[in-house]
């Protein structure tokens, strides 16, 4: 009789307690991203270039959506990506810093999944303009996954792999009029603690996105 009595009253706790998990989790949907338009390729590509100087506001869900997609996004039914990987690993995590905290995109889920609640734009970069763009993309090769690739080719892959993802948002940047720099000058050690990532994450490179300073 009792346990009849407490296992509704335990079903509920578990629904409770997950509904909970998932809201600490602080998962954002993104909008449907456009995969047709923008400007041509060429032109976009005669268009591609770094920029340092960025305007403080905020780019809108469907944008970042937008971005996101190029950058990495899926493009077939198949679950393969807007970017080629070696051997289709698909080992590169982006990770998006914004004023709101830290997100890991999915871009199977078209989601993002929040990591932390601070703001650690700052530490994205050397360099004294890393805080002002809204977005930080992080680019993490994620060495679990890259399965049973030779330890000593691991890293030209993933670095090549990244290169791939950057281009996208470049040229997806060129075309939508947004400025964007990727960049190497990163204190790792002290990113990756803030991002709290496994020794076989390994962070390759960062990228700012945002609307041209006026
Ligand atoms: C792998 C890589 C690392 C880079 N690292 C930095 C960096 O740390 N800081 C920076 O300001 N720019 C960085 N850049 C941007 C280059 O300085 C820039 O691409 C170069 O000056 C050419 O300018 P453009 O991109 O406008 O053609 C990097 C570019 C690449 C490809």
């Amino acid at each position: 009789m009792k346990a009849r009595v407490l296992r509704p009253a335990f079903l509920l706790f578990i629904l409770l307690a997950a509904c909970a998990a998932a809201y600490a989790q602080g998962q954002i949907k993104l909008p449907p991203p456009r995969t047709e338009g923008g400007k041509p390729l060429l032109q976009a590509l005669n268009e591609r270039k770094s920029a340092r100087e960025f305007s403080s506001e905020k780019l809108p869900l469907p944008v970042l959506s937008n971005m996101l997609w190029a950058a990495f996004g899926i493009n077939r039914s198949t679950g393969q990506r807007t970017a080629p990987s070696a051997s289709n690993k698909q080992e590169i995590d982006i990770y998006v810093a914004t004023a709101d905290g830290l997100y890991l995109y999915d871009g199977k889920a078209n989601q993002l999944q929040q990591i932390l609640s601070e703001d650690i734009r700052a530490l994205c970069g050397t360099q004294p303009y890393v805080k002002d763009a809204p977005v930080n993309l992080i680019y993490v090769a994620d060495l679990a996954k890259a399965g049973r690739t030779k330890t000593e080719d691991i890293e030209f892959y993933s670095g090549a792999n990244t290169g791939f993802i950057a281009q996208n948002v470049y040229l997806f940047c060129a075309s939508e009029g947004l400025a964007t720099v990727v960049r190497a000058s990163i204190d790792r050690p002290a990113l990756a603690k803030a991002m709290k990532l496994r020794p076989d994450q390994k962070i390759a490179l960062a990228q700012m996105v945002g609307y041209p300073k006026k």
